[in-house]
């Protein structure tokens, strides 16, 4: 498993670049193209002629799996799929809403169903999964066939804070929170780590430096594995 803490550059040896790539009229093209920055741009490039494999998002609530997620989806134009959207839609209920409703065993069941709904199509996509996707093996088993996964990773103070901005989190509606936190990140840490082909430390960085690493990381994985 690769470990990376900081945000590099990426490589320059690009083969196409994005105007070739994408059919829409010219105007449109360019105006596209001066939006983005150029690490944009070739990165762009890259993932519309490497897309084979997905990027699988794993780790803790408040890992900035989701955010992540839709900067990966904007910065590679690949498809993006959420398994708490998914199973959201499937209820037409938020995910607070289906634990409250049908109890986490139920959740756990239509979440493991959204994966093998995501099961491979010869396309790779950015994919974002719930912090307990780890817990069942058969999940795991998925996982490692949809693409490179890659583990979210932060200090335990700063992966609570995170999720605990928001209260949209129904297994931290405990009495003591912290500790709750403090022991579902000690029972999963290993499963983060056995499944993960790349750990991310996102401690210190944006949503777009974590993008740059993981960009930068999976491509490595993808050229020496070649
Ligand atoms: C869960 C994490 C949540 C969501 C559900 C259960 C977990 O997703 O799937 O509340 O078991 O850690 P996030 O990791 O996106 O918060």
């Amino acid at each position: 498993m690769i470990t990376a803490t900081s945000a590099e550059d990426f490589d320059l040896g690009i083969e196409i670049t994005v105007g070739e790539a994408v059919s829409f009229p010219y105007k449109v093209v360019k105006r596209f193209l001066n939006s983005l920055s150029f690490q944009e741009r070739a990165s762009n490039a890259y993932w519309r002629v490497n897309s084979a494999r997905s990027i699988v998002l794993i780790g803790m609530m408040g890992a900035g799996k989701s955010s992540v997620g839709r900067c990966l989806q904007r910065r590679t134009r690949l498809a993006r799929f959420d398994t708490d959207e998914i199973v959201s839609s499937k209820f037409g209920l938020s995910i607070s809403e289906i634990f409250s409703t049908h109890g986490e065993r139920r959740f756990r069941e239509v979440e493991a169903k959204a994966l093998v709904e995501l099961a491979p199509k010869g396309f790779g996509a950015i994919i974002v999964t719930g912090g307990g996707i780890v817990l069942r093996q058969e999940n795991v088993d998925l996982l490692k066939q949809l693409g490179t996964i890659v583990w979210l990773d932060a200090n335990e103070e700063t992966l609570f804070e995170r999720a605990s901005r928001r209260s949209n989190r129904p297994l931290l509606q405990t009495e003591d929170p912290r500790t709750t936190f403090s022991e579902m990140l000690r029972a999963r840490a290993p499963h983060y780590a056995k499944v993960a082909d790349i750990r991310v430390d996102t401690s210190a960085l944006t949503r777009d430096e974590i993008a740059d690493v993981i960009l930068s990381k999976v491509k490595e994985l993808v050229t020496t594995r070649k």
